[in-house]
């Protein structure tokens, strides 16, 4: 149910209404310490990569609009649920500067983490502040359950994090405790993002229409991240079966590796111990590959992405609803 329409592109849809984007930012990082403005900066002028967060927002918001886009692309609502798009991205964009600290990452978006172009210090204050800054526009937008959605979702990606330095054996083998950490370090920034886009629009808390841009936010953020679980060793594999994956030398054990261990016991110890012992990958990833672990990581994430595409479509018919839908189908086809 839900298949994609040709030559609807939510992309290229959003190019004109995120023109302003990059302008707002601009003023929104200038500050007294050009160091920081700098850090900001860079992210959302040189490496501003897909924009994936403020396009979702923007095209939600059209779609849950009781008013024609004509009408809406003028309102004062609709420049809220812009300011949303770029509240969610300088979320995002801090929750990674200070990510590629945690994990000592070197690269980012095809250039050096900004830890490593300047030092720890400057990218802990540069994240620090976007996210301050961030907390002004929120607050702006005059919308109290708004703001308390949005802290929530800033909630949940700290949560996720602690949840993945810091879990106990047993919980590293269970697909409970790693959906719950998806949830809360993917999916629930553009999930409160969406249900925000709707409270934005005027629709109750409760809402029908609230509720399906909710749960289309989770669960396009859930299929996302297990898509980016599958790349992570499909990417490994492409090189001749040479495991480079990130998440495993970071001690994770993802949807592949989880499915994997059900049916190959001997992998849970190499789960538990976070593949510490020399030859823990190697083995780890000889089991993904000789098992069905990644067709049924990929089913996964297609049942999520299929729960995300009903979401959208308990929406009112719209160019913006099916743009939601196509999204669905670019996760999942989505290849880096
Ligand atoms: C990327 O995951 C990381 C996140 C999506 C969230 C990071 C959150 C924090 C560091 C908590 C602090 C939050 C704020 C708002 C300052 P990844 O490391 O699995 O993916 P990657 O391959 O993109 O690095
Ligand atoms: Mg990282
Ligand atoms: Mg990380």
């Amino acid at each position: 149910k839900g298949a994609p329409y040709p030559g609807v592109d939510a992309f290229d849809m959003v190019k004109e209404d995120l023109t302003p984007f990059t302008e707002s930012i601009r003023e929104l990082v200038d500050t007294q310490h050009p160091v920081l403005s700098m850090a900001a900066k860079h992210f959302f002028e040189r490496r501003h990569g897909k924009r994936f967060r403020p396009t979702i927002v923007c095209m939600m918001s059209r779609a849950v609009s009781e008013v024609p886009y004509e009408v809406l692309k003028n309102s004062l609502q609709y420049k809220r649920q812009g300011e949303l798009g770029t509240i969610t991205e300088m979320i995002h964009v801090a929750s990674l500067i200070h990510d590629d600290v945690l994990d000592e990452a070197e690269t980012r978006r095809g250039g050096l983490a900004v830890h490593k172009l300047y030092s720890n210090k400057v990218a802990v204050l540069a994240g620090d502040y976007l996210l301050a800054r961030a907390s002004v526009l929120l607050a702006r937008l005059n919308n109290v359950e708004v703001v308390e959605i949005m802290a929530t979702a800033l909630d949940s990606l700290v949560q996720g994090e602690i949840m993945q330095l810091q879990s106990a054996p047993e919980d590293l083998l269970d697909m409970n405790h790693y959906l719950k950490k998806s949830y809360y370090k993917t999916a629930s920034l553009i999930c409160s993002a969406c249900k925000s886009a709707a409270l934005l629009a005027g629709h109750d808390f409760g809402s029908r229409t609230a509720i399906a841009a909710e749960e289309y936010g989770y669960h396009m953020g859930l299929a996302f991240q297990i898509i980016d679980d599958i790349l992570d060793v499909t990417a490994a594999a492409d090189v001749l079966g040479k495991p480079a994956m990130a998440d495993m030398s970071l001690g994770l054990a993802t949807a592949p590796l989880l499915y994997a261990a059900e049916e190959v016991p001997a992998l849970r110890p190499l789960i538990k111990r976070r593949f510490k012992q020399p030859g823990d990958k190697e083995a780890a990833f000889a089991h993904v590959l000789s098992t069905d672990a990644l067709a049924r990581s990929r089913g996964l994430a297609q049942w999520h992405a299929q729960r995300a595409v009903d979401a959208a479509l308990r929406l009112p018919p719209s160019t913006a609803r099916q743009a939601l839908v196509n999204i669905c189908h670019t996760v999942l086809a989505r290849k880096h």
